[in-house]
């Protein structure tokens, strides 16, 4: 079947469609019905159906004969450690350590939040925890401990499990202090933290509550997998939102095993027993997806990468990790190409390695701005797909579907939607527009299955944050346009959402800790196109009646604050002193506008501002920063 075959059917008839990739999965129970669509916009996938997670992604390929076959690859240059996990062993160390969270008194819908480094044991704490029909919650890394605390105390975990430390390029960080703070903030209490030991760093045990993983891993019980409803959650995952309340995106178990499952054939062309490597971080949607479960869910084998796509050791790592470990289909984010042609832009150490074996890659998280698709295609000589998703869909809204069907790129679009999807543009009314013309991005629901069920615990949430603005469809703050052959283009977020080196976060969740500083009186904070990271946020601010600050001092101050309270991946060093910010005659922020300028880009002077001419000064004073050019 062509492409256009698949897609049309799954768009006509989505039950018929997703009942024969429903196929993929081993079920203890079939559904009754492939699409519930009583209760708009909560439409659920496969009710009635019995499945485990884990036994779709471990158990079943042990059986079916792919016990020595390795599961998982750990490559972790920082440590200098490569560690081949089979099917087997893989069961053997899940099973086990869902027998330990049971000790601890974790069941079916208990949640448990994970805050590890990129070492396999988060996957087996992902994977037990399905087993048991647990939820799980798995916190970047890269977060302070104010944001653990705001997902500790939103999530409710009964346990956290976490590691001593890790190696963060070359930086030793302990995890565990980082824990504690965390803890202490939260009102929320914990009955128990697990701390997998890492031999480079220790960690302080709090006698009675925290238990040291390698310890408990003594003797332990290995324990089936519990049957749940296709239905049941099976993580919950926060992103940034608009605001300092992250989002917290909750995946249901069946539709999410039979998507990730169908995705890997026909999104990424990938058969069981091959090597598939996500150069991510198990706290990103993409670790969820295309680290651990999609390609356990495939029988695949994954990479586990603890290193930096530089210095660790150069910028060769990846050529090295995809030669040494065979790896057939590469997905990272394009910050990450940017870094290495940066380092090494004739690609003299790609030269050195054999990639054979390497047949595609694929770029998501941010824009691949046209410069690094062709860079990237001159250098590897293999497709270079760029595909579009967010953390609430889980997996790709746009892509080539290599498995289907390999349409022409054309730089800087995604190609065309993923056969689930009705992706449509439309305008600020909500009225369909024609081809070229620039609006929202939104999806007709109902979304495909493997798509958020919800928000964790906030439904009116979900409908006000998704749901509203375009009644029908999926809004997804992106703005773009479809061309004249289908192609659709993503031209960035509509939203206070900004993408630093493919991480999510949210200017709305800095503006608040810059808010705070004593002398600030108020402020804006938006995003700024960066060669290297894609985006950079900049705050403009105002200062109180009377102060007077260095503004080198209170960047340094504000940049600190940030970091204290969001973590360095916010990567907020950028702040300007300005006498007013331009507002509506309502008092709203025009941080539309401001970002327009900053970024070089056209803007309509907007009817309701208050006083225009203040724009030349946010104009002069952007400049001055080295922006608005
Ligand atoms: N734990 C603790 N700190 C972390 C961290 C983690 N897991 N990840 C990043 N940080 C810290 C970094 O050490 C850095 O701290 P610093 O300000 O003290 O130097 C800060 O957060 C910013 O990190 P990062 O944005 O990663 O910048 P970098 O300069 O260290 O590296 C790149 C730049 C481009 C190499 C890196 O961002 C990269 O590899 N990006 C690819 C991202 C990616 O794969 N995204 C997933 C989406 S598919
Ligand atoms: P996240 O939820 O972290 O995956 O971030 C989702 C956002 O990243 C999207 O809403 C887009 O703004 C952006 N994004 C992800 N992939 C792409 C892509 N291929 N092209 C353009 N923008 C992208």
């Amino acid at each position: 079947m062509t492409y256009d075959d698949i897609y049309k059917l799954s768009i006509s008839n989505p039950e018929t469609f997703w009942a024969e990739a429903a196929k993929g999965i081993d079920w203890f129970k079939e559904p009754d019905v492939i699409l519930d669509d009583k209760r708009p916009p909560f439409y659920r996938w496969f009710s009635g159906g019995k499945l485990n997670t884990c036994y779709n992604a471990v158990d079943r390929h042990v059986v079916k004969g792919r016990g020595d076959q390795v599961a998982i690859i750990f490559d972790s240059p920082v440590t200098n450690t490569i560690r081949k996990i089979t099917y087997a062993q893989l069961q053997d160390e899940v099973s086990r350590f869902a027998g330990v969270l049971q000790d601890k008194g974790v069941g079916l819908g208990d949640t448990v939040i994970i805050y590890m480094p990129m070492i396999p044991e988060a996957a087996f704490a992902m994977l037990a925890c399905a087993r048991l029909g647990a939820i799980h919650s798995v916190v970047f890394g890269g977060f302070a401990p104010s944001e653990l605390a705001l997902r500790i105390e939103h999530a409710r975990p009964k346990i956290l499990i976490t590691a001593s430390g890790a190696i963060e390029g070359k930086k030793t960080i302990a995890y565990k202090p980082l824990v504690d703070k965390a803890l202490d903030i939260a009102d929320h209490k914990v009955d128990a933290v697990l701390v997998f030991k890492r031999d480079f760093v220790d960690a302080e045990l709090t006698s009675g509550r925290d238990f040291c993983w390698q310890d408990l891993m003594v003797g332990a019980q290995s324990v089936p997998c519990v049957e749940v409803d296709a239905t049941d959650p099976l993580y919950i995952l926060y992103t940034s939102g608009t605001t300092g309340m992250p989002k917290g995106v909750m995946r249901d178990n069946g539709g999410h095993a039979v998507a990730l499952h169908w995705s890997m054939k026909n999104v990424y062309d990938l058969e069981a027993g091959e090597v598939f490597w996500s150069a991510s971080d198990v706290g990103w949607v993409v670790g969820h997806s295309y680290i651990v479960y999609a390609p356990l869910l495939a029988g695949c084998t994954t990479v586990f990468y603890e290193g930096k796509p530089i210095g660790t050791p150069d910028a060769g790592a990846f050529w090295r990790v995809i030669s040494e470990h065979g790896v057939k289909t590469m997905f990272t984010a394009p910050t990450a190409f940017r870094a290495i042609k940066k380092e090494d832009p004739e690609g003299v150490l790609c030269r050195k390695y054999d990639l054979r074996c390497f047949e595609a890659l694929y770029l998501a998280g941010e824009r691949l701005d046209p410069d690094t698709y062709h860079w990237a295609s001159d250098l590897l000589k293999v497709p270079v797909i760029d595909h579009w998703w967010q953390t609430e869909t889980g997996w790709a809204i746009v892509a080539n579907c290599r498995g289907i069907e390999e349409f022409a790129v054309k730089p800087g679009s995604p190609t065309k939607p993923v056969p689930g999807y009705h992706v449509q543009i439309v305008d600020d009314g909500g009225k369909v527009v024609g081809p070229n013309v620039e609006g929202n991005v939104v999806i007709k629901l109902p979304l495909p299955p493997g798509t958020l069920a919800s928000l964790w615990r906030d439904d009116e949430k979900f409908k006000k944050s998704y749901m509203t603005s375009f009644p029908g469809y999926y809004e997804t703050s992106d703005g773009g346009f479809i061309d004249e052959d289908g192609y659709i283009y993503i031209m960035g977020r509509m939203d206070d959402v900004i993408n630093i080196a493919g991480h999510r976060l949210s200017t709305g969740a800095m503006e608040e800790v810059v808010a705070t500083h004593p002398d600030v009186a108020e402020c804006a904070v938006f995003g700024t196109a960066d060669q290297l990271k894609g985006q950079l946020p900049v705050g403009l601010v105002v200062l109180k009646a009377g102060r007077v600050r260095d503004s080198a001092e209170l960047a340094g101050e504000l940049a600190q604050m940030v970091r204290d309270k969001i973590g360095p991946i916010a990567c907020y060093r950028t702040t300007a002193v300005v006498n007013r910010l331009p507002k509506t005659r309502s008092g709203k922020i025009l941080r539309g506008t401001m970002r327009a300028i900053a970024n070089g880009k056209k803007y309509r002077m907007p009817s309701t501002i208050d006083d225009p001419l203040i724009l030349d000064e946010i104009t002069a004073t952007l400049k001055g920063l080295g922006f608005a050019g």
